[in-house]
């Protein structure tokens, strides 16, 4: 018996709150043909309430795509976890390559922000991976694995946390790594887990982020040490996103 696999979708600054209302209710009304797997949606802070209330906030997850490290008080435009927690959602993507890249983001404030995250009872979902250049130049495995262990906090939930390696060149441009550099960087990981969280890393759901749709995702899934998918663009279709979540 593996990891319960899990599907996530980041809709990343997308839509309106119609759509947001429409494709929560789009991915409620096709849940049967995803039973193999959790799912989790993670619309915009401002789409939160609609999408958790069309789930009857049971159904399927809810996430936050980031939150403040602080647990409240003077941070003009931030949210905090305890927010998300009361909005209904259950856990937070922290750490994309977007908010590294475009917010400047290090792997101290990922850490921090994690830290905030589990005290406010949510479970982060941390993302890792490494830049096209950096593959090239063969240190793929070696930033993730610094990544990994400058992100995550030392109190990580690792049995139940969830980790996304993304790898930046294959994130919305319709490229994937190969099945075999995807299988070697999550055994790679997979051994970083299992090394600093001991009895836990082992069921800590390790997803694969990056281009993922409907077409590939059975290829993908099947790989080992990978438990799910984060799904951007293919995720703002209800039918896409149900289509790779029925195909682990
Ligand atoms: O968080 C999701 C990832 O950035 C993947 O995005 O599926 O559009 O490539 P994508």
């Amino acid at each position: 018996p593996g990891v319960r696999p899990l599907i996530a979708g980041n809709w990343k600054m997308n839509g309106t709150l119609r759509d947001a209302a429409a494709l929560a209710e789009g991915v409620r009304a096709g849940l049967e043909q995803a039973t193999g797997a959790d799912l989790l949606i993670c619309p915009p802070f401002l789409h939160l309430h609609v999408a958790a209330a069309s789930m009857g906030w049971k159904a399927v997850a809810i996430g936050g795509q980031d939150c403040a490290a602080e647990p409240n008080g003077a941070h003009t435009g931030d949210v905090s976890a305890a927010m998300l927690a009361d909005a209904g959602c259950g856990y937070v993507i922290l750490g994309h390559s977007e908010r590294r890249a475009d917010r400047g983001e290090t792997d101290a404030l990922v850490r921090a922000k994690a830290e905030a995250v589990i005290d406010a009872g949510l479970i982060p979902v941390v993302c890792v991976g490494e830049t096209e250049a950096q593959r090239d130049s063969g240190q793929a495995e070696a930033v993730v694995a610094a990544q990994l262990a400058g992100s995550l906090p030392d109190g990580f939930p690792a049995a139940k946390g969830v980790v996304a390696y993304e790898p930046v060149w294959a994130i919305g441009t319709g490229r994937t790594p190969t099945e075999a550099d995807i299988a070697a960087m999550h055994a790679r990981m997979r051994a970083e887990l299992v090394a600093r969280f001991p009895g836990e890393g082992e069921t800590l759901r390790l997803l694969y982020g990056g281009s993922v749709k409907p077409s590939n995702a059975v290829a993908i899934l099947a790989l080992p040490n990978v438990d799910g998918a984060l799904v951007g663009g293919a995720s703002l279709k209800a039918a896409d996103f149900l289509g790779i979540a029925a195909a682990v």
